[in-house]
């Protein structure tokens, strides 16, 4: 899927007077505003039985590189965003210009992009609500002669030529923007002709990180997967959460959706003025387990039966966590609809708000996940491999344990929690700090690199057999069990978050890392290369296929000379390039 031209019309007059006011107040003053509104939102998000209406900040009205929002800002703002957005297939062939000209009939449109998946796709953001209200009060029941439709209307519309068509060449300067990730041959190609390692995971982040206009096409979905579950609850909301918003999402990662029903719980808050008090009658369910499969296995028919675009919708009920699983075709997104999963929100949160804490953690995290990824450590099958939610908490512990620690234990962060940041979920103590302002860092100044070959080394080294990592208190412990990997789930502290894993991806996953520190310490591999095509050095042999494919062949293997293993990683990634070609 590609994504075509992005244009941003920011000109309607209140942006502008905001821009304006923006300026006019400074940085300082704009940080401020920033952190009230951040506070605010936090108050009521999740909370609160009305639903947020406010305009959250925007980070590009910002204009502020360091201004980070949290992740409660972040959420609103994405939300608010996608529901006065609607999501169009466009004729092909029609100049963008063209289709802008007849949706602003509507209202002042604030973002418009388009990509490419099964046909052209835009996604049109306006100014105000009412506009998409206009835009639906225009559009037509499509008439398919014969075929009978499921009269159900939603923001997913096409805008259909009715003239005759255009010419081609009309798209042909719109830039494009990719929306899923370039092949690795290519990405290792770029890699080497970087200068340092740093630049190199530097390079890899910017080239395989969601993008902005992704990251609001996965709120998009989710805020019209809430039109359909809104017909039976009206005051709930559906949340992106895990790699789509914890920031170390890759481009074409699945889409983990929290159907949140708080907003209707939050009623009952509501003190009584009078000696009489209204209720609702409502069914009773057996556990809260049963009442999420049972709202859950709804909407999924639902989705199912009246979704547009949703296809090949599984219900998966029994699972430990229970969901919905879908494509969503328009935008290629695999999706996971959740519900009652408050904790996996919550550790989202935490990624994000350590990945926020200091560039390197985000950088790092992204490059082991990919590197895992290539190697076939992390999967996207269930099974005996790691998860990617593993591998993440597997680099903060690593980081927390550099000297100085380069983020705080999750303990430090629960100390330094205000009254607002209180979050109990069934019984488990999910609170921590949200104010970044409160979190003081120590001066570690390791580069990327070292960071890099250090966590190789470390992991290579690692007593697995008779330790435990654990995040909240940065420091290994002894195992509570004997499962071959033990990572003390964050929040819910007698669990192991890699339960799952078995002996053999374990030892695949301490060869590998093995093999990686030894290829970063040699010197054809550690060094760029000059001369005219570039030869994989430093990050790009580290994704090339490995040498340790299996683990009990290398076992009995004698190590070869380095020379010969580099020359035939070389050799392997030739003979890749030639089959591409
Ligand atoms: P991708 O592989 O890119 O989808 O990464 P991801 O971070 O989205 O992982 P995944 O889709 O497997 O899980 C989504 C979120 O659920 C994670 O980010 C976590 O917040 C949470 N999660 C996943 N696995 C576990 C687990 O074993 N225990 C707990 N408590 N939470 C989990
Ligand atoms: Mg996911």
């Amino acid at each position: 899927m590609r994504m075509r031209s992005s244009l941003e019309r920011t000109a309607t007059m209140a942006s502008s007077f905001a821009a304006h006011r923006l300026h006019m107040s400074g940085r300082g003053n704009l940080l401020k505003r920033l952190k009230n509104v951040d506070a605010f939102l936090r108050r009521r998000v999740g909370t609160s039985a009305v639903p947020v209406r406010e305009e959250a900040p925007r980070k590009d009205e910002a204009g502020e590189k360091d201004g980070r929002l949290s992740f409660y800002a972040v959420q609103a703002q994405g939300q608010e965003q996608a529901e006065r957005s609607v999501l169009i297939n466009c004729p092909p062939k029609t100049s963008e210009k063209k289709i802008i000209k007849v949706l602003s009939r509507h209202g002042d449109i604030k973002k418009y992009f388009s990509y490419e998946s099964y046909g052209v796709y835009a996604v049109v953001e306006f100014a105000t609500r009412e506009s998409v209200a206009s835009l639906l009060e225009a559009a037509s029941i499509p008439n398919n002669g014969h075929e009978c439709m499921v009269p159900y209307k939603s923001r997913l519309l096409t805008l259909r030529s009715l003239g005759p068509a255009e010419g081609s060449g009309q798209q042909s300067s719109q830039q494009n923007h990719p929306q899923t990730t370039i092949p690795i041959n290519e990405l290792i190609h770029r890699l080497s002709q970087e200068e340092s390692i740093d630049r190199q995971i530097t390079c890899l982040t910017d080239a395989y990180q969601l993008t902005e206009e992704n990251s609001r096409l996965r709120f998009l979905v989710c805020s019209l997967l809430k039109d359909i579950a809104a017909a039976y609850f009206p005051e709930c909301s559906i949340k992106p959460f895990g790699s789509s918003v914890n920031g170390f999402g890759k481009l074409g990662c699945d889409l983990d959706m929290f159907l949140d029903l708080d907003g209707i719980s939050g009623r009952n808050l509501k003190t009584a003025k009078s000696a009489l008090a209204l209720e609702y009658q409502m069914k009773r369910a057996n556990s809260e387990r049963a009442a999420t499969q049972s709202i859950l296995s709804v909407i999924g028919e639902c989705v199912d039966q009246f979704g547009p675009g949703c296809v090949g919708v599984q219900k998966i009920l029994n699972a430990r966590c229970p969901l919905v699983r879908f494509a969503h075709q328009p935008s290629g997104f695999q999706c996971d609809l959740t519900a009652n999963n408050r904790v996996a929100m919550k550790s989202s949160e935490l990624l994000y708000l350590y990945g926020q804490l200091d560039p390197r953690v985000r950088q790092l995290v992204f490059t082991i996940r990919c590197w895992a990824r290539a190697h076939g450590v992390t999967s996207n099958i269930p099974g005996a491999w790691i998860t990617n939610f593993s591998v993440t908490v597997m680099v903060l512990f690593f980081l927390q344990g550099r000297s100085p620690p380069i983020i705080p234990t999750l303990d430090h962060l629960r100390d330094l929690a205000g009254a607002a940041d209180r979050s109990v979920i069934e019984g488990n103590d999910c609170t921590f700090v949200s104010d970044f302002d409160k979190i003081r860092l120590q001066s570690n100044t390791e580069t990327l690199e070292r960071l890099l070959c250090e966590f190789f080394d470390f992991y290579a080294t690692f007593a697995f057999s008779k330790k435990s990592i654990n995040i909240r208190k940065g420091k290994e412990q002894n195992k509570p069990e004997a499962a071959p990997l033990h990572i003390q789930n964050p929040f819910e502290t007698a669990l192991n978050i890699s339960k799952n894993v078995n002996g053999t991806q374990l030892e695949r996953f301490v060869a590998l890392c093995q093999e990686s520190s030894w290829l970063l310490q040699q010197r054809d591999t550690h060094t760029p290369k000059g001369g005219g095509t570039p030869t994989p050095w430093g990050l790009a042999t580290l994704l090339l296929p490995s040498q340790v494919a299996g683990v009990k062949s290398r076992k009995k293997r004698k190590r070869e000379p380095a020379s010969e293993r580099i020359k035939s990683l070389l050799e392997s990634l030739k003979a890749k390039n030639q089959l591409k070609t």
